[in-house]
């Protein structure tokens, strides 16, 4: 089956053609057209701006991603219909079910954190159920347990700022720009020397709580506070890249061991990352460090990096799995969903 998938929810103008037999997924085409350097100068994604700029990139990126493959061969739409921004949803929505129509092909709503986990299965190896799923993005951060495909129990999440809100936000502070995580994970990169005067003095907010949940507010507030003391007795380039290491290792620290608790609790076969944030390479590596220390035997999956921020080639893969279901809708019926909830 060849999905044609469409990624629309924030800042990402993007469309992939996927095939697949349910074993394996070959991405035939994944277009990103990326806005980034656009929301850079305002610091964050401003909704008005994303829409207008999805707009003029939709055609051009559908018919690049269809260019290679020729449109005649689709066998199905897959939209992500939400979470997400409403006005830049509406492009890719629009989209989809006019093609939908004019091709007379099935059409698919696809929820974008649900893309967002399936982006592991572009990496065609075989995942068994139980599944636990970190999912850590710009605006999420959940422990998502799946009992098979589809089903998705959310057993743990943020009571306030998502991981990667916390990288862009702490970024800001640090005067790094937008989007602070890859900014952070660079500066911290450049961070050599162990010294002691910095490092243990960021909280590691909710990681020893018995529940599943997290929360990052407390961080940033904190880092505002390390920030406007340390820069008065150093200057700020001294300081970046020990604050940059330090705040990657509080929110690292935190993922980690509040994943491997509840893949140890639920007795998961598989666990993995998905979202924006699994970009980050010390969380991967620390992931898979954890996984071989403390779960031996148990099967894990880190997403391509080209599959971990916004992309349509995993709202494809996602799209796969409900067709194959023949979970349909018609373009008559899709309705995008800002708020939708796993
Ligand atoms: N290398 C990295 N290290 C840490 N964070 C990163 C890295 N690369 C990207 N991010 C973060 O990932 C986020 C973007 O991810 P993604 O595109 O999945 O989010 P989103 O689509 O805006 O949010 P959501 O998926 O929750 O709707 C940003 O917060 C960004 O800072
Ligand atoms: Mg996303």
């Amino acid at each position: 089956m060849k999905i044609l998938g469409i990624e629309t929810s924030c800042d990402e103008t993007s469309a992939a053609v996927v095939l697949s037999d349910g074993r394996n997924f070959e991405v035939k085409s994944n277009i990103v057209s990326s806005q980034i350097k656009i929301h850079a100068k305002y610091g964050g994604v401003v909704p008005e701006v994303a829409a207008r700029i999805h707009v003029e990139a939709i055609l051009p990126v559908v018919e690049a991603a269809l260019g290679k493959d020729g449109a005649k061969k689709i066998d199905a739409v897959a939209v992500a219909a939400g979470p997400g921004l409403i006005t830049s949803l509406l492009v890719g929505n629009e989209v989809a079910r006019i093609l939908s129509y004019l091709w007379k092909k099935p059409l698919i709503g696809v929820n974008h954190m649900e893309a967002h986990i399936y982006a592991n299965w572009l990496l065609n190896q075989k995942i068994n159920f139980p599944v636990l799923c970190l999912v850590v993005s710009g605006g999420h951060t959940e422990l998502i347990l799946m009992r098979g495909h589809g089903k998705y129990e959310v057993i743990g999440e943020t009571r306030d700022d998502a991981a990667g809100e916390c990288f862009d936000k702490t970024a800001k502070i640090l005067g790094l720009g937008y989007p602070g995580g890859p900014a952070i994970a660079a500066e911290a990169a450049k961070f050599t020397v162990q010294s002691s005067w910095f490092i243990e003095k960021l909280p590691r907010p909710m990681m020893a709580t018995p529940d599943f949940d997290f929360s990052f507010s407390g961080l940033k507030t904190a880092v505002l506070y390390a920030a406007r003391d340390l820069k008065n007795k150093y200057k700020m380039e001294e300081i970046i890249p020990a604050m940059a290491y330090e705040i990657q290792e509080a929110i690292v620290d935190v993922l980690i061991a509040k994943t491997m608790k509840a893949a140890k609790k639920y007795n998961v076969k598989t666990v993995m990352l998905a979202g924006g944030v699994s970009a980050n390479k010390r969380l991967r590596e620390r992931f898979v460090e954890a996984m071989k220390k403390e779960l031996p035997g148990v099967e894990w999956s880190v997403p391509p990096f080209e599959y971990c921020t916004d992309n349509a080639a995993m709202v494809a893969a996602a799209g796969y799995f409900h067709a194959a279901k023949k979970d349909f809708t018609s373009w008559q019926k899709l309705k995008v969903d800002p708020n939708w909830e796993l």
